[in-house]
Formats: structure tokens, sequence, C-alpha cells
């Protein structure tokens, strides 16, 4: 199956948090694909073509009739795998009546759907995303919803931290971040951007986490999972008290997750969540940081989302222009590498990708 588009259809992007998804219809478009959500009586999510076989009206205009949804033009009746089970004034049921179902499956807390060939939807392709079962690590966090820009932008975004010092000065940027050098590891599917700033004077975020005097040491270890899955262990601990060597048990953890959904060529769905295992009781302390990352423009991730958009505009005005490469764009260029890749296999151009 392939698609042209800069997104691969093959593999799992997040559709909507589960909380989001109950007993109502939900339209979501993921990789262009316009699907409709809903959860069954049994718990169970469903995922159809949001357009009925009828006269293409989305079902999500429709409702629910126990575990099927009734289009809200004429009343055909689709169940949970897409079938049409009624049609109005006629005893026989075309048997070709049907919608697509999209494999579905709900796990650390978000629902994800596969948008390509069914047959190659593998659980066990899901990327990890463990920080967000609210178990060890603990965060509430929230989602841009058709963020004006191509996905890969904040995927870009996400791996160079060095725009920390431009964008966020005011909170977790720091002169540091450019005086220090990182590393670029990579496997097949997977790139790591490891960051240790040694003895360095905290941001304003990270000192008042901590609570403690004096300089620290801080580390950005920032991983992309193929193709839309960003995760950013980030903290610091006293200088000197070995979290380099791996104890961190004097400093704080957080980690910043986002997962990824193209919409269109020019925009995306971003979930995201900042979970830390400091503190992990203090909900005002969860409230306060999900506030630190969106609250009406004035956020960290709003600084982001400004940017992005902008860049995206930019990009739509002059589209043949070039991206010029820099040595903070490693950890980019390899995740870009491997989107490539899925792209180039998706469409049966493997060579290309080479
Ligand atoms: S468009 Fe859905 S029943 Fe006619
Ligand atoms: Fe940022």
């Amino acid at each position: 199956m392939t698609s042209g588009k800069p997104f691969p259809l093959n593999a799992w992007y997040p559709a909507a948090w589960g909380h989001e998804v109950g007993r109502a219809l939900m339209a979501r478009t993921i990789c262009e694909k316009d699907i409709v959500l809903y959860r069954r009586a049994d718990g169970a999510v469903a995922a159809l073509e949001d357009a009925c076989w009828h006269r293409l009206l989305p079902l999500s205009l429709g409702r629910l009739v126990g575990d099927q949804v009734m289009c809200g033009y004429h009343g055909l009746v689709f169940n949970s795998a897409g079938r049409c089970t009624f049609m109005p004034a006629q005893k026989t049921i075309n048997p070709s009546a049907c919608v697509r179902a999209f494999p579905v499956v709900e796990k650390h807390r978000l629902v994800w759907v596969w948008p390509g060939d069914p047959a190659l939807a593998d659980p066990a392709l899901m990327p990890d995303f463990h920080w967000n079962d609210g178990v060890e690590w603990k965060g509430e966090g929230g989602t841009f919803v058709s963020l004006k820009c191509d996905w890969r932008l904040v995927v870009d975004n996400l791996m160079d931290l060095t725009h920390e010092t431009y964008v966020h000065s005011g909170s977790i940027g720091h002169d540091a971040i450019l005086d220090t050098p990182f590393d670029v590891t990579h496997s097949d599917n997977s790139a790591t951007m490891t960051r240790w700033m040694i003895d360095i004077e905290p941001p304003p975020f990270w000192g008042a986490q901590l609570g403690k005097p004096g300089n620290v040491d801080r580390w950005q270890i920032v991983t992309f999972q193929a193709p839309a899955v960003v995760i950013g262990d980030v903290g610091v601990a006293p200088a000197g008290s070995g979290a380099p060597q791996g104890d961190r048990s004097q400093g704080v953890n957080g980690a910043f997750l986002a997962a990824l959904a193209p919409e269109t060529e020019t925009s995306c769905h971003y979930f995201w969540n900042f979970v830390r295992t400091f503190r992990t009781d203090d909900d005002e302390l969860t409230r306060n940081l999900q506030r630190a990352h969106v609250n009406d423009g004035k956020g960290v991730y709003d600084q982001d989302h400004v940017v992005l958009e902008a860049q995206q505009r930019a990009i739509d005005r002059n589209p043949r222009q070039p991206f010029y490469n820099l040595n903070i764009d490693a950890g980019a260029l390899w995740a870009r590498r491997m989107i490539d890749r899925l792209l180039a296999k998706e469409h049966g151009t493997a060579q290309a990708a080479e």
C-alpha cells in the first residue's frame, strides 16, 4: 500500500487518549484517512472509515445504536467490523456494503490506529510508550489537535534541544546547551541523542524542581522511535553526585513524551505528556507541570507551537527552498533518514533510500 505522501501508512499512530473515546462518535483524521472512533459496550475501541458506503456522509454525524453506527442520512447501520447490517426499505443487504475497519489497539493510555495495510498491523510493532502508563512515572499531558505543521517538523524540534536556549530561554533554556557536545547513536528503528552538561548553573525550571542550591549535572537523552514517537529522558542532579555514572538518586528525573500522528501533509496531532519520578503524589505539581507546558500561549510547548506553525507557513511560501543542516541537526537527520527508509519501503523504492 503506497500513498506517495510524506508519512508511512504502515505504522501505529496515536488517534486519541483513551479517556477521549467513549459512547459517542468521535471523528479524527490520521494520515488523511477520516476515521470515526467509539467504544463498544465491552470496552474495546472500534475505528471505522468515517464515510458511509451509500453516499459518503461522515458516519460521525450519525449515532451509536448499541455497538453499531447508524448513518445520519438514510439510516444504514454498520457493525464495529465495518459490515452493513441494515438497509432501509429492503430485506437483502448488498454483501459489498462495508466501510473500512482500521486495526486499533489501546495501550499506554492512548488509542493507536494503523492506517495502512491491515495484514501488516502487528501489535509487536507498537512503540514503547510505557512512561505514559501513570505507574512509575506520573504526569498529565494533552493534545495539540491539528497543529498546522508537517509532523516531521515536530520530530526535528524534539530531536534538537539546542532550540531550548532560544525558544525557551526563561525556563529550560541554558547557554550550556550550546557549549556541550552530544552523541548520537542509532539502531535500525531508533536514534538517541545524548547530552550531559556537567557542573552548570541550573536553568530556572530545573533549579525549582531540584530545590537545592548549587550547580548541577544535567542530562538530555532523547530517543526517536520510528516513525512518530520521541521520548526525552531529562533531569538534573547536584553536580558531582554521580548522575553521569548512573546514580540519579540525588536528582530529579522527568521525561517528555511525544506521540505524533500526521493528519495531512501539513498538519498533525501531537499527543504529549511530561512525566516524572519525583513527588509523584503531588497533584498540584502535576497540574503545575502541565501548565508549564501548555497554558494559553505561555507554556513551553506553546512556544514551540508558534515556531512550528510559522516555519510551516514559510515552507508553504517557499516550497523549493532546501533545508541546510548544522551539527545540531544530527539527531533529527537520523530520524528523517529512518522515516525516509520506511517511506521508500512502502513505495517500493528501497534503493532510493540508500
Ligand atoms: S449516506 Fe449513509 S445511509 Fe445514505
Ligand atoms: Fe521546545
